[in-house]
């Protein structure tokens, strides 16, 4: 059924209360095709759960949600096993159906929001791992030329946030499935952030893929804000990468800043301590803000538009440029 000027306030995650023109879901390919063919004339914005897009005005389009489902076994033999799911899977059912089967790899990126169909978007990450470490292939849909193609790793070409979803073919595909690689004997990854601590904190005394999982759990719990309770899309912005030298040279300035070695000469810094440090954190115009516990997550209280977030934002980056000379990017995509 395709409804007409709905508002999208239930379909992302920083409740932003925005219509569509037109409005469908599908869960087959051919319900796809025909909603394409009958409305092929209209801008076209697909979803999933809406947790990693900012809606700034009305959406004069189609918008389709991706309700395509099934997570099944495709191969497997005695050390891997081949996982393919709809892309209209929630992400943390399917990260959670594999915990409980034991095939490891997807753990330390439990309780991310959004749908799996979304996942290679930006190639997700948290907690030491990517989706590129498991994924193997996915099949997406091509606007431009009305066929089914398949997508290796290579061929996505992911990096930190990125894929050629976001870059070459932005807007060209629609992602149908994806299928991960998964280990029959998991490789424990708790070399990141506080896993081991709170692993510690509770009483695990021999590591399982279900420790691990519940332990990111209870620290993303503590750490980032229920969009639930609180409209948000996670990290607003991507961590920086500058050079060495710079990143010296800031070091010298402010012996705190916290940044890690990525690749040959390259530093990452967290934005976080950059806005925090511009006196952002905490901070509150209207209904929109930036987290009190998490700089790096910008809020909606309650009925900030799309613009004003954005404002908030473009207001961080000019802060973060004149302070410290970085330039931050956005993570979230503006709609
Ligand atoms: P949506 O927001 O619906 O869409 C995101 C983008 O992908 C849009 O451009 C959309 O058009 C496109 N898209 C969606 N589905 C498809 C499809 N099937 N085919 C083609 N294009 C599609 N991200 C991380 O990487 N790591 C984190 O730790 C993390 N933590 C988060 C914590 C919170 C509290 C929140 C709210 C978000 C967090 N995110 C994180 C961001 C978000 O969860 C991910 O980006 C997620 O993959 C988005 O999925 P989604 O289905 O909600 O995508
Ligand atoms: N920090 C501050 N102030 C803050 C928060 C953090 O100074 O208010 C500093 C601290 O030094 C802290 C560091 O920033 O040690 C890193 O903070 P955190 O561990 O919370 O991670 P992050 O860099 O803010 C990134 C991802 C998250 C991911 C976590 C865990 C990006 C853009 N964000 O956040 O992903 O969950 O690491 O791996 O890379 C997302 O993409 O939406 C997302 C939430």
């Amino acid at each position: 059924m395709v409804q007409e000027n709905i508002s999208l306030k239930p379909y992302n995650t920083f409740h932003i209360d925005e219509c569509a023109a037109k409005f469908a879901s599908f869960n087959t390919i051919s319900s796809l095709k025909e909603l394409l063919e009958a409305f092929k004339e209209l801008p076209l914005l697909i979803i999933g759960g809406g947790s990693n897009i900012l809606l700034t005005g009305k959406f004069n389009g189609l918008v389709l949600k991706n309700e395509i489902k099934g997570i099944d076994v495709v191969d497997e033999d005695d050390d891997e096993i081949y996982i393919k799911a709809g892309a209209g899977e929630n992400w943390h059912e399917l990260v959670l159906f594999c915990v409980d089967h034991n095939y490891g790899g997807l753990e330390n990126l439990s309780l991310i929001p959004g749908n799996v169909g979304a996942s290679p978007m930006q190639n997700i990450g948290a907690y030491g791992v990517e989706l590129k470490d498991t994924f193997f292939e996915l099949e997406a849909y091509d606007l431009k030329e009305n066929t089914i193609k398949k997508f290796n790793k290579e061929a996505c070409n992911f990096g930190y946030r990125d894929s050629v979803f976001k870059n070459k073919y932005k807007g060209q595909f629609i992602i149908l499935n994806v299928t991960f690689k998964l280990s029959k004997q998991p490789v424990y990854n708790t070399s990141y952030g506080a896993i081991e601590q709170e692993l510690k904190k509770m009483n695990v005394s021999s590591l399982s893929i279900q420790a691990i999982s519940q332990a990111v759990i209870n620290i993303r719990r503590s750490k980032l804000p229920d969009p639930n309770v609180i409209g948000n899309a996670g990290s607003f912005f991507k961590n920086p990468e500058v050079e060495e030298s710079f990143f010296k040279q800031l070091k010298s300035i402010d012996a705190t800043i916290p940044g890690y070695n990525v690749s040959e000469g390259k530093y990452k810094i967290p934005a976080a301590w950059l806005i925090e440090k511009c006196g952002w954190k905490g901070f509150r115009d209207g209904d929109a803000g930036c987290h009190k516990d998490q700089a790096l997550v910008l809020v909606n209280y309650g009925s900030a538009k799309g613009e004003e977030i954005l404002s908030l934002a473009n207001r961080i980056i000019n802060s973060v440029k004149t302070k410290f000379n970085v330039d931050l990017e956005k993570e979230v995509n503006l709609i």
